[in-house]
């Protein structure tokens, strides 16, 4: 039976894995939150490896604030490029297979249908940089990973997208969202099902991958197949929003 190491395991995505466990009985699954393994420090990640015999680790730990890391650069890095090198190198080391879970943000959106792994990456903000940092970074360790990237993460997992214009709609009767930035939305179980399965059938056959289950479509779209008929929503230009950090115009993959 193989066992895979999960970090970041009470974000979005690690939530997402913990409740498709049961649909996995072929996978033993150790999973670690920031507070049983922190992904920044080079000794815990030894300690962790030594002491749990691992296959595999998808690295669903990351800094995702996208807005804030304009701010924190510093800290984006740290989460985003230094960690997964600490990881990839731990994984070299013990053999333990790396999935690292990365983002179309590290495209600039000008290319105007879908990103293909062949097309070069030109991040326009702190965030989708720091990514494609991380990216490089564990290329540049030499071990066995897949860099799986994938855009516009929801689910009622954790805090995204879905999950936030659910709460605001508590409060609030009527919602703006931006009608002027395109994407590929993925609802997030899916993306776990693709990621165990390759695990469980060794198909793992490059060392990037693109993977996204939705068409391309605004945030305004993807917020009218969220919310319940009759919500009043509101489509806005995203410079009206005065975001921190810039948006790519569509960063489909
Ligand atoms: N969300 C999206 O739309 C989207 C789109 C494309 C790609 N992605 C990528 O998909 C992956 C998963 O995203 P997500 O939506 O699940 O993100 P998320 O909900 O923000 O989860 C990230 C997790 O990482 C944890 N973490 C922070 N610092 C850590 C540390 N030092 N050590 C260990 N864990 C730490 C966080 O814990 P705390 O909350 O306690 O800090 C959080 O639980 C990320 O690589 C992200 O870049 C996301």
């Amino acid at each position: 039976m193989k066992t895979v190491l999960v970090t970041g395991a009470n974000g979005q995505l690690g939530l997402a894995i913990q409740s498709a466990t049961a649909n996995f009985p072929e996978l033993q699954f150790v999973f670690a939150g920031k507070a049983e393994l922190d992904i920044t420090n080079e000794k815990e990640i030894a300690a962790f490896f030594e002491n749990n015999q691992l296959d595999y680790c998808i690295n669903a730990a990351a800094y995702t604030d996208v807005d804030k890391a304009e701010e924190e650069p510093q800290a984006a890095y740290l989460l985003n490029e230094t960690a997964p090198r600490l990881l990839a190198q731990a994984c070299k080391k013990h053999g333990v297979f790396l999935v690292h879970i990365s983002t179309d943000y590290v495209f600039d959106g000008t290319k105007g249908t879908a990103y293909t792994t062949e097309d070069t990456p030109n991040p326009i903000n702190v965030y989708g940089a720091s990514k494609l940092a991380g990216e490089k970074a564990i290329a540049a360790v030499g071990g066995d990973y897949c860099v799986m990237r994938t855009s516009w993460l929801y689910s009622e997992y954790g805090n995204n997208f879905q999950t936030k214009i659910l709460k605001k709609l508590k409060t609030s009767s009527e919602l703006e969202v931006v009608g002027d930035l395109y994407g590929t939305p993925t609802y997030a179980p899916n993306l776990v099902v693709f990621l165990l399965n390759k695990i469980i059938k060794s198909a793992f056959t490059s060392n990037m991958k693109h993977f996204s289950d939705g068409k391309t479509m605004s945030w305004y779209e993807l917020a009218k197949k969220i919310v319940d008929e009759g919500v009043n929503l509101n489509k806005v230009e995203a410079s009206v929003l005065q975001l921190k950090a810039r948006r790519a115009k569509n960063t489909s993959i």
